[in-house]
């Protein structure tokens, strides 16, 4: 199964984003992994896109957590962004609650979300951005991925 897609531009990872969105159901929690600057905010953004939510998304480094309202057809009304980056100890991890924040027909994407992993007791997707020689990058999608979701990652990295 091939779950990679390479993104030449900025523009190509937010439609990889606002594509991921028909990957995603209710409940979902997604770590956006990689370095400073791979992409993962703008990727975010185009989820949120693809969600349906109308307000802008910015980077949540500072308020660790942003909540957006969503207009879609799949069932998800909320998007949960987060950042876990500046976040001092996994005890202010847990006080997010993010677990929990996902719960009501919502799912969360949250940056630098490897820092965090040991906090979320339930399986995850994941996307890791890798940022190429060219400067392009490459989005490679794991984690917990079962039949009915591989077909949908196919799709998407053919979108
Ligand atoms: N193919 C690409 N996809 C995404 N961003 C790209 C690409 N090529 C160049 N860029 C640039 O890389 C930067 C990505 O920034 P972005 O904020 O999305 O990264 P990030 O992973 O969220 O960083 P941080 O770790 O600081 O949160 C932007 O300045 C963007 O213009
Ligand atoms: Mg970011």
């Amino acid at each position: 199964m091939t779950t990679s897609r390479r993104c030449a531009t900025d523009a190509d990872t937010q439609k990889a984003g606002a594509s991921f969105a028909r990957v995603l159901r209710s409940g979902d929690i997604v770590l956006l992994t990689g370095p400073l600057g791979a992409g993962k905010t703008t990727f975010a953004k185009g989820v949120a896109k693809g969600l349906g939510v109308t307000e802008r998304v910015t980077s949540p480094t500072f308020t660790m957590v942003r909540e957006h309202r969503c207009d879609n057809d799949l069932g998800i009304k909320t998007l949960q962004h987060c950042d876990v980056y500046r976040v001092e100890s996994l005890d202010e991890v847990l006080d997010l609650a993010l677990g929990e924040l996902v719960e009501e027909s919502a799912v969360a994407l949250i940056e630098w979300g490897e820092l965090a992993e040991s906090v979320f007791g339930r399986d995850v997707l994941r996307v890791n951005f890798e940022i190429d020689e060219e400067d392009t990058r490459t989005l490679l999608v794991g984690g917990e991925i079962d039949e009915a979701r591989r077909a949908l990652v196919e799709r998407w990295v053919d979108q």
